[in-house]
């Protein structure tokens, strides 16, 4: 096991495939501890503090159920109620929550606002979401593709949609680093972060990947594994909801473009939440390709995993 204690995950340029792998292999684990009624309190006596500055279901449900499984002591802080940046320096939040809890989540707007947690609390913190990077959900992403088609390296996801989101940059870079050839289509302004295509790229060729970039939605699918979609509009970006609606609508993914893989075992993933009808049909997200349950309930298992190798519990008492 990689040395995980004490760590944060703010993105997932700090890990390496190895560590990739080994946080899917102790998910996997978990999920099997799981469904076979094994409970442990590997957590007990521990505290996590969980800050919200935007919605989620999958995110929070997800930290406060596996660490109170494990015996700890989650602590939601909506950030409409904490003093967070407001009347108080986000430094001397962090430097209280650091004294009063094992670990932090946090789930907002700016990067800067997580990485700054980080550096001044002194204890692991977690990155729930921010506009730039969604880590802990690409972990459950590749979890299920590691569950439908046994091994990363070699294997396929076509990201349709929004390519410069959250969810589109954390998934390149959890590609490019485990091996998956990545193809992110998307209409030019929508396209992902040239610098990230570059890093992401030059980390390919050491695992073997490919990244591309492309606008052709069918071109793009070709043989792939999975076929992957996002809300066109993200948390936040609300104003642009309308023009979305008219870049993205050639991008939504249905029947057609799901048999466009060539590959009658093509899975569909969304990270939820979806708007059906927009980025992807009811059709699709019913039908028999789609995996977005699995990859929800993976989120538990995957985020669990990594609070308890940061905080050196993997293996309990
Ligand atoms: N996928 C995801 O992060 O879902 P929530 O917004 O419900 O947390
Ligand atoms: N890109 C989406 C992901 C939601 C889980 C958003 O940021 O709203």
């Amino acid at each position: 096991m990689p040395h995980f204690t004490g760590r944060s995950l703010l993105s997932l340029w700090d890990y390496s495939r190895e560590e990739i792998e080994s946080l899917l292999d102790l998910a996997l684990q978990l999920k099997d501890e799981r469904a076979n009624g094994r409970r442990r309190r590997r957590l007990e006596g521990y505290t996590l503090a969980m800050i919200f500055e935007k919605r989620s279901t999958r995110t929070r449900a997800s930290f406060e159920t596996a660490f109170g499984e494990e015996g700890g002591y989650p602590v939601f802080l909506s950030g409409d109620d904490i003093h967070l940046g407001v009347k108080e320096d986000l430094a001397d939040t962090a430097r209280v929550l650091g004294r009063m809890f094992d670990c932090i989540e946090f789930r907002g707007f700016s990067q800067q606002t997580v990485e700054d947690l980080a550096r001044y609390s002194g204890v692991p913190v977690y990155n729930g979401l921010t506009d730039l990077y969604h880590p802990t959900q690409v972990l459950a992403d590749l979890m299920t593709i590691r569950e439908c088609f046994g091994s990363l390296p070699g294997k396929r996801l076509a990201y349709v949609g929004d390519g410069r989101n959250n969810v589109a940059h954390s998934l390149m870079i959890g590609c490019a680093k485990t091996g998956v050839h990545f193809v992110v289509c998307a209409p030019s302004q929508l396209q992902p972060r040239e610098d990230f295509v570059g890093r992401c790229r030059e980390l390919a060729t050491e695992t073997g990947a490919g990244i591309l970039v492309t606008d052709d939605p069918t071109a793009a699918v070709a043989n792939a594994h999975a076929i992957y979609t996002d809300v066109w509009t993200s948390m936040g970006e609300e104003a642009e909801a309308e023009e979305r609606k008219q870049v993205l609508r050639p991008y939504r993914v249905d029947d057609r473009l799901m048999a466009a893989t060539g590959n009658p075992d093509a899975i569909f993933l969304h990270c939820l939440p979806a708007v059906k009808g927009e980025e992807v049909t009811e059709a699709v997200f019913e039908g028999p390709a789609s995996r977005v349950f699995d990859q929800a309930e993976n989120r538990k298992h995957t985020i669990k995993a990594v609070m308890l190798a940061t905080l050196g519990r993997e293996q309990g008492s």
